[in-house]
């Protein structure tokens, strides 16, 4: 008879087991009554990377990656970069529905209150060399961020929980501008909180001084849809870290500076930069078929392609293609476009990307365009951090009300030396 559960059986002992499916899915703890004697641990289940187990329930975000849907709290990606902005986007994901005008005019404030840090903290990166890369800059603040704001720890008190996120979210931006400026050698501005969010990032970046500064309207749009394009995205590497980290309890502030430290990694949030980084060392359109040639034969990657769950275009990265002719418009075409378009032509119609389902993810184009807009790579996955900010806070909030959960703490299987007597080397 059908029914959700499946059934087991262990030809060790040849007993069966029924097991009922929760949601659809296996719970593994249920394969430890899986035994072959009563002092046997129980059966384990081995899956390296986390490849195909499911560590939480979550209602954020929404992907299916054969079909290229990526969805906010049940809304397209493609309406919310239309319609929305980063700002809303960030109330969505953590309060679950889009907000009124006035509980978006409010969060927004609430975010610009929070976006700034102590007198003495602005002294954080002094002790850093000029050319310290800003993400390590970035890990470094944030973590040192819960410094100030010990209260952060009180991470069961819901209303704690999102003062924090707003703190976090309005600081975002002006450690990751302070980092910039650092590498310059530049003084520090302040926000301006007459400003959207993306238009007072730009401007404490790129503000000669104390003095005005005017965002180009196409780089404020195009860079508030970039963070919201990169504002949450399920289970990836860096929010795993985030709800590991805070899994003990500990602090939002450390959590993210794990999760950033996480997004840094040249697989993950850092492909943005690598992918800029390949498209210089090819160099033309004429070296390009010599590059694939490498990649096939398993000597470099072809950055910015490839995803565990999307076997299928990121919906993300046909939207940042888009936009890069935005950017274009009003900066000027990024010379490395043409490699990009004829990398990905040749790519799509090639046996070894096809059949491994390989298609440009949301790290593909979107160098092109911070580039274009005046950033350097090394500030890219800096950028993408600033926009992944409120899914990691979201995430974070839901897994601290979650019942289900506790302390992070995987299982092995232990395949090294049984038993040894220590002896003195002679
Ligand atoms: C992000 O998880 C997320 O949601 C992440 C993210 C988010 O929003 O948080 O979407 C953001 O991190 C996007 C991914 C950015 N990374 C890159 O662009 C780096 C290049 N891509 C990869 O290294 C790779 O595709 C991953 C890491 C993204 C996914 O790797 P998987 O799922 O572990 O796949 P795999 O390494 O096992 O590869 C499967 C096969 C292998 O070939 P075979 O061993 O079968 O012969 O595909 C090949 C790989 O060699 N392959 C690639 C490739 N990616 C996979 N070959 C060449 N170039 C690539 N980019």
């Amino acid at each position: 008879m059908k029914r959700d559960a499946v059934t087991i059986t262990d030809h060790r002992t040849e007993q069966t087991y029924e097991i009922p499916l929760v949601d659809g899915a296996l719970p593994a703890i249920k394969l430890r009554k899986i035994k072959v004697a009563d002092d046997d641990f129980g059966l384990m289940s081995y899956d390296p990377a986390y490849q195909n187990t499911a560590h939480c329930k979550s209602r954020i975000t929404y992907i299916d990656g054969a079909k290229g849907i990526l969805r906010y709290r049940g809304y397209p990606i493609e309406e919310l970069a239309e319609e929305s902005s980063f700002v809303e986007v960030s109330y969505l994901l953590f309060q679950g529905e889009l907000p009124s005008r006035a509980e978006l005019d409010s969060w927004r404030a609430e975010i610009l209150g929070h976006a700034e840090v102590p007198e003495r903290f602005k002294r954080l990166y002094d002790g850093f060399e000029r050319d310290a890369n800003p993400m390590g800059l970035l890990v470094s603040a944030l973590a040192g961020l819960s410094t100030c704001h010990p209260d952060s720890r009180n991470v069961k008190a819901a209303s704690s929980r999102r003062l924090q996120a707003l703190r976090i979210l309005g600081k975002m931006p002006v450690i990751s501008a302070y980092a910039f400026r650092h590498n310059r050698g530049r003084p520090l501005v302040d926000a301006d909180r007459s400003l959207s969010y993306a238009g007072n990032f730009l401007r404490m970046v790129f503000s000669k001084g104390e003095g005005s500064y005017e965002p180009h309207p196409a780089l404020e749009r195009a860079l508030d849809t970039l963070f919201l394009l990169h504002a949450d995205h399920e289970q990836n590497c860096s929010t795993a870290a985030m709800r590991n980290v805070a899994s003990s309890q500990a602090g939002p502030f450390t959590s993210m500076a794990a999760a950033a430290a996480a997004l840094w990694g040249p697989l993950h949030g850092g492909a943005n930069e690598a992918v800029l980084r390949m498209l210089e060392k090819i160099g033309s359109v004429s070296a390009i078929p010599s590059f694939i040639d490498r990649v096939k034969a398993g000597e470099t990657r072809l950055m910015g392609f490839g995803h565990r769950i999307y076997k299928n275009y990121d919906p993300r990265a046909k939207i940042i293609k888009r936009l890069a002719d935005e950017v274009f418009e009003a900066q000027g075409k990024n010379p490395l476009l043409e490699i990009a378009l004829e990398l990905e032509k040749i790519a799509l119609s090639d046996e070894y990307f096809v059949s491994r389902k390989l298609y440009p993810n949301v790290d593909f184009y979107s160098g092109l365009i911070y580039q274009s807009m005046g950033f350097p790579v090394e500030f890219f996955p800096v950028l993408f951090a600033i926009g992944r900010a409120p899914g990691w806070l979201s995430q974070w909030n839901e897994l601290m009300e979650d019942d289900e959960q506790k302390i992070a703490r995987p299982r092995q299987i232990y395949t090294g030396e049984v038993l040894r007597h220590y002896r003195s080397r002679d």
